[in-house]
């Protein structure tokens, strides 16, 4: 039997969602019939015409601001679920992060309940590469986690102005997959594995670690009702086909986007692009992803085969993480001899202000149409959208 997904979008900006909801109407009949068995369906979509706008608030929590017992200093970040603030105890000068939830994403389906699962998810996961996420409240009915404040940033920056040569690039990838490793041992998947959600400290951390894993507001619990069932939660460009087609979900799920996300740093760019979603969903269920040796001719062998194993259609053919580990460890020690720069990160971080410690506020990517968006993928926030 066909199974169907529905794709909607949690994001602030409602432009996007509707280019996004566009393209999977169209997607709807063309990829049903690339793909005999799995359609994606967008019936309950609502056309760009049903939607009307809520009124205009203040995008972002100004300086001096209180939320609860923090102060806010300013801003860290922005993603499709929420923004992040650098806020300091009001009582014991406590800093720390605060990520509250942005109003346009809650919905019926997507409840502050569900948002604050990110808090529980993390700390299910012992591993110095979770974020530490140590309190929750609720601010103007949006619901807020409050965790340790991360001074860096993030892979997407650091790619931007191509601050890690290769070696780098492989040493955050094996952290990563060590994280992953962990979560997955505690079997808890990402789901939204990303540039963006991952975060390089400036200096190592807890455990000697350089690396964090953010953003496990999307994450499957195995085992658990899965409160994004029946929607893809989860970024197009990284997305693996079983999320696509709604199969179920396993960890190897994470490893079909850190194949995307290898690709992205090792390689120069992310295995699928295309000019619509359609396309870019096509491509993930269909399309072979391009040779690593195009981009790099003298990748090792070893390396090579397991990135494109990763990106593998079928969750079961993907290496496991041994394999990778593996194969990144001795890319690793292949290319040391002949790395010149022996600096971690080539190029110094931008000037900042000093509670944002060189974090540029991100903007989401991930997307190839206009602005990026972050698809934890919920007809919760077209309803919210809706309803004002
Ligand atoms: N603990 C933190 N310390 C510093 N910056 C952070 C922290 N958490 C998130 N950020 C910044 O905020 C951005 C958005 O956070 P994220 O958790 O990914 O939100 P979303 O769920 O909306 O995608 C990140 O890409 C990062 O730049
Ligand atoms: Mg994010």
């Amino acid at each position: 039997m066909a199974t169907t997904s529905t794709l909607s979008v949690i994001d602030g900006d409602s432009s996007a969602v509707v280019s996004l909801m566009e393209a999977v109407e169209t997607a709807n009949a063309a990829v049903t019939l690339a793909d005999g068995s799995g359609p994606v369906r967008a019936s309950r979509v609502r056309s760009n015409s049903s939607i009307r706008r809520r009124r205009p608030r203040p995008a972002s929590l100004a300086p001096k601001q209180r939320v609860g017992a923090w102060r806010v200093e300013g801003d860290l970040g922005r993603g499709g679920m929420a923004s992040v603030y650098a806020v300091t105890h009001a009582g014991f000068g406590k800093r720390a992060a605060l990520k509250l939830c942005h109003r346009t994403v809650l919905g019926p389906d997507f409840t502050p309940e569900v948002f604050l699962r990110e808090a529980r998810v993390a700390n299910l996961v012992d591993h110095a590469g979770m974020p530490d996420v140590f309190a929750t409240g609720t601010y103007d009915g949006r619901p807020y986690l409050v965790m340790e404040r991360l001074a860096g940033e993030t892979l997407g920056q650091l790619v931007d102005r191509n601050a890690l040569d290769r070696v780098a690039g492989i040493e955050v990838l094996l952290e990563v997959l060590d994280v992953l490793a962990a979560a997955h041992a505690a079997g808890v998947v990402h789901r939204d594995l990303k540039l963006d959600n991952v975060f390089v400290m400036r200096e190592p951390g807890a455990g000697g670690r350089r690396v964090k894993l953010l953003d496990w507001g999307v994450a499957y619990i195995l085992g658990e009702a899965d409160p994004m069932r029946g929607m893809i939660a989860g970024t197009l460009t990284y997305v693996a086909p079983e999320q696509i087609r709604a199969d179920e979900l396993t960890p190897a799920a994470d490893l079909y986007s850190l194949g995307v996300l290898a690709y992205h740093v090792l390689l120069g760019a992310p295995p699928f692009s295309a000019e619509t979603d359609l396309e870019l969903i096509r491509k993930h269920l269909h399309e072979l992803p391009p040779s690593p040796r195009a981009a790099w001719p003298e990748i090792p062998t070893e390396l090579a085969r397991v990135l494109g194993g990763l990106l593998a259609k079928q969750p079961g053919e993907r290496p496991p993480i041994d394999l990778v580990r593996h194969a990144l460890r001795a890319a690793r020690s292949a290319l040391l001899p002949k790395r010149t720069l022996r600096h971690w990160i080539t190029a110094a971080p931008p000037a900042a202000d000093p509670f944002r410690r060189g974090v540029p506020a991100g903007k989401p990517r991930g997307k190839l149409v206009g602005a990026a968006v972050a698809i934890a993928l919920t007809l919760a926030s077209l309803a919210s959208l809706v309803s004002v």
